[in-house]
């Protein structure tokens, strides 16, 4: 791979930064909320920190994401010597029906960079950038040894804290790392507690999708001593085939391999991750760096919503450029001060408390359809998916112009959502809760629950 090198003194950052010395992008304090962290320690101006990955494998790409205003960013992940070697072509796509791209998948391994250089430029960008977060990503075998090795030399960056990538899904586990490691319980503590041995900042230990339950990996690092968790690592995937040459892509000569699956498509997936660590009574105060399919605003709200003290981004990042911050940034903001949120902190969490096992919702609670015929274009759509596919709750009427009309037979009605979720005009179905007179009832106290009394 062919990179920029980045020559650590002064003169050749201005090369690369124009001015080096004007920093731009890190005021904390936007349309008049306060947007800054302190995530385990380490404090940021802002939530929105780039993901380990290509985006942070440089510091030539590093300080122009922090001019661009990102308030953090992970170093794409350091290894031993020498370093690891990529295979061409490394990324493919799973794309939406107008060709947007809904997820992303990679075959690429951690840094390909000298651990020199990259120590160099991490020392010198964190000096330059003293406001910001800048926490280094690790990844190395599984022995005591190895990590008692590197960790001195990342302290001596001046970097506020490491990361450690125990969720790399492909080529890395092939060699005891990665994946390997973070799907296992054992080892993950065991490798945490080393870290914590030897090195003295904040530890987040990165957790991999790719496992049963999530909590098992969170309690395992918060037992070996950690800091915080990030999730979510990317999730094994193959994205497609090329049907001509019977092959997945990417393809490298005329084969292929899983690769790690990422992007907004991972989002709900991720996000239901967190929410299980946040709320596990096992790991109830643990901090969580949210990370899947970040793409917006909104997307980072929903996030700190459900327990993350700091985002991360990747793909949006890698999709459309390191200015889509200042979106966010203006976004959340304004969506705060809006809700009277005045810190991130005032609505982290927010919406644990409302997050729950199926067994504890109000069995009683009731939502019906309603269609606003006003708005109504009577393409069908909802009426096909409840006839077809739920409990035939709507009727097709003519009028006797000819005209279609299509109501909800309320009776019938479940109020599932799907004809909602199928109608192609905005606000045109609505789900409206019902007046029934009938308490909350949970189901371990629902007398049809024939486990009623164990429970
Ligand atoms: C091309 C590529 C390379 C990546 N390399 C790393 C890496 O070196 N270390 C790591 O911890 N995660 C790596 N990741 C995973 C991301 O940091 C992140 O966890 C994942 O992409 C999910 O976030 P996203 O949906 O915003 O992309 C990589 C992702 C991509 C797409
Ligand atoms: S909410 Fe479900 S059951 Fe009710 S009308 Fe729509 S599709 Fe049918
Ligand atoms: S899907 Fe929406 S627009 Fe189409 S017929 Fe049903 S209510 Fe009308």
């Amino acid at each position: 791979m062919s990179t920029k090198s980045f020559n650590t003194s002064s003169s050749n950052t201005d090369a690369f930064n124009g001015n080096p010395f004007k920093k731009s992008g890190g005021e904390s304090v936007v349309n008049g909320v306060d947007l800054s962290v302190n995530f385990a320690g380490i404090k940021a101006p802002n939530p929105f920190w780039l993901a380990s990955a290509p985006p942070t494998d440089k510091a030539y790409n590093v300080v122009r994401a922090y001019e661009a205003g990102w308030g953090g960013v992970v170093w794409k992940t350091l290894g031993e010597e020498p370093p690891a070697v990529n295979v061409s072509s490394r990324y493919s796509a799973h794309y939406g029906q107008n060709g947007e791209v809904i997820g992303f998948n990679n075959i690429e391994l951690i840094t390909d960079r000298s651990l020199e250089i990259n120590l160099q430029e991490i020392t010198q960008v964190k000096k330059d950038w003293p406001d910001r977060a800048l926490i280094v990503s690790i990844m190395v075998p599984c022995n005591e040894e190895a990590w008692a090795y590197i960790l001195p030399l990342v302290e001596a960056t001046g970097a506020d804290g490491i990361e450690l990538n125990l969720g790399c899904p492909h080529g890395m586990p092939e060699r005891g790392m990665g994946a390997a490691v973070g799907q296992n319980p054992d080892l993950i503590e065991k490798v945490t507690y080393w870290c914590k041995k030897h090195y003295s900042k904040p530890v987040i230990v990165k957790l991999t999708p790719n496992i049963t339950d999530i909590r098992v990996g969170a309690q395992a690092a918060l037992r070996g001593g950690a800091d915080a968790v990030s999730l979510i690592n990317t999730i094994n995937s193959i994205t497609s085939i090329d049907l001509d040459n019977m092959v997945a892509k990417p393809t490298v000569g005329n084969q292929s391999t899983h690769g790690g699956y990422c992007g907004s498509a991972v989002k709900p997936i991720a996000m239901n991750m967190v929410a299980e660590i946040a709320r596990d009574p096992a790991t109830p105060t643990l901090p969580i760096s949210g990370i899947g399919g970040i793409s917006t605003w909104r997307d980072a709200a929903e996030f700190i919503a459900l327990g993350a003290g700091s985002v991360q981004v990747c793909t949006a990042a890698m999709l459309n450029g390191f200015r889509i911050v200042e979106e966010m940034k203006d976004g959340l903001s304004r969506w705060m001060a809006e809700k009277g949120y005045d810190s991130i902190e005032a609505f982290s969490r927010k919406a644990i408390p409302q997050t729950t096992d199926w067994k504890h919702l109000d069995i009683n609670f009731k939502t019906i359809a309603k269609i606003d015929q006003d708005l109504c274009i009577e393409c069908g759509r909802c009426y096909i998916a409840c006839e077809d596919t739920s409990h035939q709750s709507i009727a097709k009427l003519t009028e006797q112009d000819g005209a279609r009309r299509y109501e909800v037979i309320e009776e019938e009605c479940v109020g599932c959502n799907l004809c909602q979720i199928t109608c192609p005009v905005e606000n045109c179905i609505t789900m409206v809760p019902q007046e029934t007179g009938q308490p909350f009832l949970a189901w371990d106290n629902d007398p049809r629950n024939p486990f009623r009394a164990a429970s």
